[in-house]
C-alpha cells in the first residue's frame, strides 16, 4: 500500500511530516511491528498521525503546552465534532487574533480552538506569546492573516483524525519524564516493551526559546541525554543538526545525519535553517549489520527533489553527487 504522508493540521518550525516516511523505513528494516507508538514531544504530531493511518499501532501523546495537548485531546474525542464545527465557521482577522491571543480558555475546546487558530496565523505557527501574526501588526506584509487558515480542510481534517479516536491517548499537558513514568508502570514486562516505540522530538538547541512557550535548557537536554538508553522500548530521537546535538550524541552507536533541513521563518527578518539528525537503538543494530551506513555518512531520504537540495559535505566528501533513491551504502 501507498505511504500516506502525514498531513498535520497544526504547522510546526521542524514538523516532521517529512521524516515520517524515512522513520517507517527504518522500522522495516528493524524488522518488528510497532504495537504503540509514544511520542511526548507531540506539538503538530506529525509522526503519530503517519502511524494512524498507516499502521494498526496504538498511540499516546502528550505535551507539555497546555494549548497543543488540550488540542490533540479534543481531536481524538467526541468533542472534535464542535471543533471542526467551530473551525469552520472561521474567518480569521486580526481582531480575532488579538482577542485569542489575550484570552485565557477555561475549557478543552476553547483551548484547542485559540491552539489551531492562533498556530495557523502566526509565523510559521509558532505558538510562543511574543510571536506576531502572519503579514504583521500592520497587515501590510505580502501574506495576509488568513493565507494559512483554509477553514473547510482544516474542519474536514480534525474530523478525519478524530474518526482514529480509539487507537489514541492523549495525556493531560506534562512533562516528558512525566510520560516515561506513565509508560514505565503501564508496560512493566520486557515482552510488552518490546512492541513500544518512542519517538521523541525535543525542542530545538538553537532558537527554541523564540520558537516555542515551553523550550528546553541544557539541563533538560542533559536529562534526556542520560535517559534515551533506558527508555522501556525501542526509541528514535530527532533533534537539529548543530554543535550542540553533536557534541551530546555523535559517539553514540545510534547516530546518524539525514538529508533533511528546515527552513522557518521566525519573524519578519530572521529565518531558521538547520539540518536533521537521528539518534535510535535500530540504527545502532542495523550498523552492526551492515544494513545502514557506517557512522559519519548521510542517511539519504528516498523522496525526489531532496537530494539536490543537499548542502551537506560530510568530511572531505561532498556526499551530494553520490546520492541515490534509498539508503546510502
Ligand atoms: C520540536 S517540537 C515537536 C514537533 C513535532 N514533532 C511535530 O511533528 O510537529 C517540540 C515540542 O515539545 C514541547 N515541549 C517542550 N518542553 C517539553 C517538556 N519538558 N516535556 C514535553 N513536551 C515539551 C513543545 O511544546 C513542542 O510542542
Amino acid at each position: 500500500m501507498k505511504f500516506k504522508n502525514p498531513q498535520s493540521p497544526l504547522r510546526y518550525p521542524g514538523g516532521k511530516r517529512k521524516l515520517a516516511k524515512a522513520i517507517h523505513q527504518l522500522i522495516s528494516l528493524d524488522g518488528r511491528e510497532v504495537e504503540t507508538l509514544v511520542e511526548p514531544f507531540a506539538g503538530g504530531a506529525s509522526v503519530a498521525i503517519s502511524f494512524l493511518e498507516n499502521t494498526e499501532a496504538g498511540v499516546i501523546l502528550s505535551d507539555l503546552d497546555p494549548l497543543v495537548s488540550a488540542f490533540w485531546s479534543v481531536v481524538f474525542s467526541k468533542r472534535a465534532v464542535e471543533l471542526a464545527e467551530r473551525v469552520a465557521d472561521t474567518s480569521p482577522s486580526l481582531s480575532l487574533w488579538q482577542d485569542l491571543r489575550n484570552s485565557s480558555p477555561r475549557s478543552d475546546v476553547e483551548r484547542a480552538y485559540k491552539c489551531i487558530v492562533l498556530n495557523r496565523t502566526s509565523f510559521s505557527g509558532i505558538l510562543h506569546h511574543r510571536a506576531g501574526p502572519i503579514g504583521g501588526l500592520d497587515q501590510k506584509g505580502q501574506y495576509k492573516i488568513d493565507c494559512r487558515f483554509n477553514a473547510d480542510r482544516l474542519s474536514d481534517r480534525i474530523t478525519t483524525l478524530s474518526k482514529f479516536s480509539d487507537r489514541v491517548v492523549v495525556l493531560r499537558a506534562q512533562d516528558w519524564r512525566a510520560t516515561l513514568h506513565f509508560v514505565r508502570k503501564g508496560w512493566s514486562t520486557s515482552k510488552t516493551r518490546e512492541s513500544l516505540l518512542w519517538y521523541l522530538d525535543p525542542p530545538f538547541f538553537e532558537k527554541a526559546e523564540r520558537l516555542y512557550d515551553y523550550s528546553f535548557g541544557a539541563a533538560d537536554h542533559n536529562r534526556l541525554r542520560g535517559q534515551i538508553d533506558k527508555l522501556p522500548g525501542r526509541f528514535i530521537l530527532s533533534y537539529d543538526d548543530v554543535a550542540a546535538s553533536r557534541q551530546r550524541y555523535l559517539k553514540h552507536p545510534g547516530f546518524l545525519r539525514i538529508n533533511l533541513s528546515y527552513n522557518a521563518r521566525i519573524d519578519r527578518t530572521e529565518r531558521l535553517f538547520a539540518g536533521e539528525i537521528l539518534v535510535s537503538d535500530m540504527i545502532a543494530r542495523l550498523r552492526k549489520r551492515s544494513v545502514l551506513p557506517p557512522m559519519g555518512r548521510l542517511f539519504v531520504f528516498p523522496e525526489r527533489g531532496l537530494a539536490s537540495r543537499l548542502r551537506v559535505e560530510l568530511g572531505s566528501t561532498s556526499v551530494a553527487g553520490k546520492m541515490k533513491s534509498g539508503i546510502m551504502k
